[in-house]
């Protein structure tokens, strides 16, 4: 396994690679649901490429920058172990040298949930994966549904701009009690642990009630909303959606293809999971 960090070597290296190419971004402190991307990367394409960046566009000012956990020795033996060929490890001011000033901005999709939550976020996403996208000149970019808007904007620029590669959505991976895997998952206490499973229950509960033949999508927020508000150490709902799986739009009525998510703060972090509802 190859580990690079400047921008000139990565492609350097990426020219001579033959066949295809699978490319994972991340920012690294990886968990299995990181790994289960790089094994789908692994299964489906001749090199796979990990990017280990943690992108300071994407922070807001009061956000997590600084603090974001980052353990490199455990990451690239994990990657190793995982089959990887190749892991990028740019360094803040390669990627963003004094006077840089092109960003990539996407309308509509960005202006809800997490976007409206964390102005500015999905800009930096964009624009990070953007550059990733065209130093590292994937055949395949896996991405975790874990993040389902992250998901929808990443799509979405894929096709506005016509990028020339395939977008691979992988299934959240979950603790066996149901909770998302996420790298700030290692700021809650015990006790914390245990409430932030509440996510988990009330997406359960808006599958259970879809399954029975509910549509009225605000039957089905008010109960999960209920639920959730019943975990004292549920201290902040930012919002329970369910919107249309391509807009982000909320819906009335779940009459297509759904996304339930939800973003809650359970102690310090905030906890953000969704389910898909219909296909
Ligand atoms: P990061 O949070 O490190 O996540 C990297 C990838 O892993 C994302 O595609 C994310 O959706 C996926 N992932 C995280 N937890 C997962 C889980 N439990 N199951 C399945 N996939 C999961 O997302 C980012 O980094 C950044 O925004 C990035 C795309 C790298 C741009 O900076």
């Amino acid at each position: 396994m190859r580990v690079l960090h400047s921008i000139v070597e990565m492609k350097e290296t990426r020219r001579k690679l033959r066949g295809s190419v699978g490319f994972v971004p991340t920012m690294g402190y990886l968990h299995k649901g990181h790994l289960e991307l790089a094994c789908r990367a692994r299964a489906e394409n001749r090199n796979v490429i990990v990017s280990i960046f943690v992108n300071p566009a994407q922070f807001g000012p009061k956000e997590d920058y600084a603090a974001y956990p980052r353990d490199t020795e455990r990451d690239l033996a994990l990657l190793k172990k995982a089959g990887v060929n190749i892991v990028f490890m740019p360094g803040a001011e390669d990627m963003y040298p004094p006077r840089y000033c092109t960003w990539v901005d996407l309308e509509k999709v960005t202006e809800r949930l997490e976007g409206a939550i964390r102005p500015g976020h999905f800009r930096g996403v964009a624009t990070v994966v953007a550059k990733l996208f065209n130093i590292v000149e994937p055949t395949r970019a896996y991405f975790g549904q874990k993040d389902a808007q992250q998901v929808v904007v990443i799509q979405k620029m894929v096709a506005d701009l016509n990028m020339n590669l395939e977008v691979v959505v992988v299934p959240t991976v979950r603790e066996p009690d149901g909770l998302a895997m996420s790298s700030r998952n290692v700021y809650l206490s015990p006790q914390e642990r245990k409430a932030a499973t509440v996510l988990y229950k009330s997406l359960s509960l808006a599958q259970k009630l879809w399954g029975k033949g509910e549509r009225n999508a605000d039957v089905i927020r008010k109960k999960m909303t209920a639920l959730i508000q019943s975990e004292p150490r549920a201290s902040r709902i930012d919002y329970v959606s369910i919107a249309d799986a391509e807009t982000l739009e909320e819906l009335d009525s779940i009459d297509r293809k759904a996304v339930v998510s939800l973003a809650v703060k359970i102690g310090k972090p905030r906890l953000i999971d969704n389910i898909v509802l219909g296909r």
